[in-house]
């Protein structure tokens, strides 16, 4: 008796032991005891999830059958074994898993006939297969797909990254890798930022806003509701609208800005404002548009006029906006094809997407566009629990799970009344255009 309930003392003082462990260094955890047996049991049990999911062939192999012989005399069927050559199941062949932060990564060669499309489509019957949170499939060469896991959804909980410290770069977030979110306005210069109402979209623009204001660029707002998003922030705007009128004539502000900019590089023969001498380059501009929807609604045809102005103008902005250091950053509910063709030609110019939770595909087909479909399927799975998730297509041509960090208002606040003296005028960003280059 004594022995027995010494045996459970020990067990019990084992699990309980276990528990802390996992619960307060579940790195350390995971890498001594989770990930060996992890391993140990995905490579154990490859063949028959891949034989479950689809991902075996039928190849020709020497193999040992049962096959019935002889009918004994008492009825019964005597079975032979037999070394023949018959049609097997193959599984593709499996490199050893790989401990990740967040799970592990395992490299398959695949078979013949096979794509990676053949495994992304695979991915959640992987993922229940092997009971984690979710697999990602990609492909660093031809031949090879890489299954990557993770254990536990990394976005439940995200923990601030140290800010970047380059011009036009933001920490926004971080990333379903563990690697940091970052918006770079240098190699993605417009974004396009959809999500429905609550999920994240304003968070994230105060995100920008923190990280920008301390840089040296003239920041301005588009509040399509009525300002109540960004009036806060004035102290570092440069310029802020808040009703479609005061929207058309900052457009058409900067468009005239455009155009002296493009006159401005042509005069010193430089492709953009980045080769020009810094003595003379003009200060980047960065547009937080919130609600674009707004800016292309229309109650009544008189308003019909006003929006094709403003939407051309707009469209204009991302065209060529690139190469003369305004950029843009368009959040709204929806962002559809119903809202005109202005609305569909801005999308085609945002190659920075970014789709927080949605509440119809349509919203999430139009963000991410022609992406993978794993993609739309990951958009719309978003909890509503988790504010801040999105799905995010940036400068790679890949897509990820991302979560911004959490900001409040009141830290944005903050750091647009800190900031406040960084903030250039209107009127001097728009008479800052010099009529002589200095030699370089
Ligand atoms: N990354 C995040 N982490 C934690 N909470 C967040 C995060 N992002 C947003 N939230 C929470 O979700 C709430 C809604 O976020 P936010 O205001 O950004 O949504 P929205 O998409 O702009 O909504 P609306 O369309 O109504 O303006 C915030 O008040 C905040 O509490
Ligand atoms: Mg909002």
């Amino acid at each position: 008796m004594s022995d027995l309930l010494t045996l459970l003392g020990v067990s019990a003082a084992i699990a309980a032991g276990l528990w802390a462990w996992h619960h307060w260094h579940y790195r350390s955890f995971w890498l001594v005891l989770g990930y060996p047996l992890a391993a140990f049991s995905v490579w154990a049990t490859w063949r028959k999830v891949a034989l479950g999911c689809g991902l075996t062939k039928k190849r020709q192999r020497f193999w040992f059958t049962t096959v019935p012989g002889l009918v004994a005399s008492t009825g019964v069927v005597r079975v032979k074994r037999k070394f023949q050559r018959i049609a097997v199941d193959t599984r593709p062949f499996m490199w050893l898993p790989m401990p990740t932060r967040h799970g592990w990564r395992v490299t398959i060669h695949t078979l013949e006939g096979q794509i990676p499309a053949d495994y992304a489509e695979v991915a959640e019957r992987l993922a229940h297969s092997w009971g984690v949170h979710a697999v990602r499939v990609s492909s660093p060469r031809p031949g090879r797909v890489v299954l990557a896991t993770t254990m536990r959804d990394p976005l439940v909980k995200v923990a601030d990254l140290p800010a970047s410290t380059e011009l036009l770069k933001v920490t926004v977030g971080k990333l379903e890798t563990g690697g940091p979110w970052t918006i770079d306005f240098t190699t993605v210069p417009h974004w396009i930022n959809a999500g429905a109402t609550q999920s994240g979209k304003s968070n994230l623009a105060n995100a920008l806003i923190v990280g920008l204001a301390p840089q040296p660029v003239a920041l301005v707002g588009f509040d399509l509701k009525g300002g109540v998003e960004f009036t806060p922030y004035a102290p570092r705007l440069s310029a802020l609208a808040t009703t479609r009128t005061e929207c058309a004539t900052l457009l058409d502000d900067l468009v005239t800005l455009m155009a002296d900019r493009m006159g401005v590089c042509r005069m010193a023969g430089a492709r953009n404002i980045w080769q020009l001498p810094p003595a003379v380059r003009p200060v980047p501009i960065v547009v937080l548009v919130d609600e674009l929807a707004e800016l292309y609604l229309m109650a009544d045809k008189s308003e019909k006029d006003e929006i094709a102005k403003t939407s051309t103008a707009l469209l204009r902005v991302a065209q060529l906006g690139r190469a003369f250091g305004i950029y843009l950053f368009c959040c709204g509910q929806r962002i559809g094809s119903d809202l005109g063709p202005g609305v569909t030609a801005l999308r085609a110019q945002c190659s920075g997407r970014i789709c927080h939770r949605v509440n119809d595909p349509e919203t999430a087909t139009m963000t991410l566009g022609d992406l993978d479909p794993a993609a739309l399927v990951s958009a719309r799975a978003i909890p509503a629990e988790t504010p801040g998730v999105a799905i995010v297509a940036g400068q790679d041509g890949q897509w990820y799970r991302a979560r911004s960090f959490y900001v409040t208002e009141q830290a944005a606040e903050h750091a647009a009344r800190t900031h406040a003296h960084l903030a250039p005028s209107w009127d001097e960003v728009m008479a800052a255009q010099p009529h002589e280059i200095p030699a370089a």
